[in-house]
Parts: structure tokens; sequence; C-alpha cells
């Protein structure tokens, strides 16, 4: 697992490398390619290669929608770490991008992340068929956005300190963290034309989601700052509304392992050809960072 997902960082990274030395030279590259660069573990891409290979995707097809999803992630967390919302110094084993160069900058760079990835997806170096393609750029608008990664976010921010039930705090985490796993699920099947599978990915992108947010909590919980790579401990001391606060960690780890059942359980019908989708899935609860 640890080789393939790191042949997978090497790839991607190098096509975002390549991609952005062949952008205009503009203030903001720097910054942009800070947050993006080299770091994260890149398993969003992963679990589109894993996709991909169940329903026999181009991979070189497959990558660009990666490095299009890695910049919207990295947006993401640079937005993340800002002192209007989770306030973090430390991201990626290094400063946060507004650390390193001022909120502004962090400000802008990460919206330039976010619209760069709606220029790799539009590229016409992406050779799919011009109505697939239109269906990969809304779906990932979509999941970004107010009902997406931003809605999630504005709900975790406004549960600060605040009792939300179960399913609030599931709705919650779906929309921030699960929807752009959901796209990396469904968009190697819009690739592929196979549109019978839509729903059942869809519905376990935004089951992983959950799962890695709640493997993220366990991290923030349990682990240390130098392994993370970002500062641990925090999510009590600020309040954060998680599963873990409202049902404790031993309760969370059950339902967490149900639902990795219930995932593998709507895998079975692929049988050996979603092993290496399996295997990420274990290795998203498992993680360390
Ligand atoms: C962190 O995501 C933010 C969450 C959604 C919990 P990752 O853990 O994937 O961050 P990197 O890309 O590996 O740094
Ligand atoms: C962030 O969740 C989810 C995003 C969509 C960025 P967290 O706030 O828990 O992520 P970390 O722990 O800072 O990486
Ligand atoms: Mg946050
Ligand atoms: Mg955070
Ligand atoms: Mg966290």
């Amino acid at each position: 697992m640890q080789k393939k997902l790191h042949n997978i960082v090497k790839e991607t990274n190098s096509y975002l490398y390549r991609y952005f030395s062949k952008q205009k030279k503009t203030e903001l590259i720097k910054p942009m390619l800070y947050g993006l660069l080299p770091g994260g573990k890149k398993v969003r891409s992963k679990i589109l290669f894993d996709v991909g290979l169940i329903f026999k995707v181009n991979k070189k097809d497959i990558l660009q929608v990666a490095a299009a999803v890695e910049c919207i992630h990295a947006y993401t967390l640079i937005h993340d770490d800002l002192p209007c919302m989770d306030n973090d110094n430390l991201r990626r084993g290094k400063l946060t991008t507004h650390k390193k160069f001022s909120e502004s900058t962090a400000i802008l760079a990460g919206n330039s992340l976010l619209t760069i990835a709606f220029q790799i997806l539009s590229h016409k170096a992406l050779k799919i068929n011009e109505q697939k393609k239109t269906k990969l750029i809304n779906l990932l608008a979509e999941s970004s956005g107010h009902s997406g990664i931003a809605g999630g976010q504005f709900l975790d921010l406004s549960y600060e300190k605040i009792k939300k039930s179960k399913k609030q705090i599931k709705e919650m985490q779906i929309k921030k963290t699960g929807k752009l796993f959901s796209f990396c699920c469904v968009a190697p099947i819009i690739m592929s034309g196979k549109i019978k599978y839509f729903n059942r990915f869809s519905k376990i992108g935004n089951q992983i989601g959950l799962l890695f947010q709640i493997a993220d909590d366990l991290i923030d919980l349990r682990g240390k700052t130098s392994s993370a790579g970002k500062k641990t401990k925090k999510d009590l001391k600020m309040g954060k509304a998680t599963l873990i606060s409202l049902l404790g960690t031993d309760n969370t780890i059950k339902y967490a392992d149900n639902l990795k059942l219930k995932i593998f359980k709507s895998l079975k019908i692929f049988g050996k050809k979603s092993d290496d989708f399996k295997e990420t899935i274990n290795y998203i609860l498992s993680r360390s960072k």
C-alpha cells in the first residue's frame, strides 16, 4: 500500500510541477505551490486511481483529474488554517501559508488554487468527450461550494462549542470532507460511462469521507504533532463537534469499523478488482497521519 501510494504522490506531484511551470509567472505562484506541494498523502488521488482500475479508465486521464482534486484540497487546507477558521500555524510539517506569507496572500493563493482546478479539468489535454468533461466540472463545482466543502466548513465553525446531534455532525462531516471523496469515487464512473454504478459509488464516497474525518479526529485526539505534521489535541479545546465528542472514542471506533464493513459489502460484486480500493479504505482508518 505504502509503495502504491508513494507512486501516486510522485506522479501527481510531478504532473502539478509541470502544469505550474507552464503558467504565467505571477506573484501568487509561489504561495500557491507552497500550499500545494510537495506535502500531502494524496489519498483522494489514490481513490481516483483505485476506482479507475475497477472501471478500466485511462490512467493519464485520471492523473489530470487527480491534479485538479489536489488543487481544490490544498485550497481548503490553506483556508481552513486561517485565523478566522481553525487558526493553525503548522501544516504538512511546515508553517501554514498565511504564516509563511500573509493572510491576504493565503486567501488569494487559496482562491487561485480553487480556480486552477477548473483550468486543469477544462484543458484540452484532458482527452475525454466534452459532455463527460462538463459533467466532471459541474460535479466538482457542486462538491466544493455551498452544498459541499464550503458549506460543511461553515457548519463546522458554527457548531463550535454547541452540542449537536449525531445526524447533524454526520451531515456536516459528509459535506466538509465526504463530498470531495464522493467526487473521486464517481469521476471514474463518469469517465467510463458506466453510469448505472453512479449512486452506489456516490454513497460509498460519502461514507469514506466520514471514515476519513473520524480517523482525522482520532489523530487529533491521540496523535503527535510531529508525526501528524499539524498541531494535534486542538479539537477539544476549540469545542469542535465531532463523533468522538458526542459518542466517545470506543463507540466512534465501533461505528467506523461497522461503516467500513458496509462499504466492503457494497464492493463485493466487484471481487478482486476492488482489492486496491479496499486496501486504501483500510489505510484511511489505520493511518497515523
Ligand atoms: C486533511 O486532509 C483535512 C481533512 C479533510 C481532514 P488530509 O489528511 O488528506 O491532508 P493531506 O493532504 O494529507 O495533508
Ligand atoms: C478540515 O477538517 C476539512 C477540510 C475540508 C479542510 P479539519 O479542520 O479537522 O482538518 P485538519 O485537522 O485541520 O487537517
Ligand atoms: Mg477545520
Ligand atoms: Mg483544521
Ligand atoms: Mg482535524
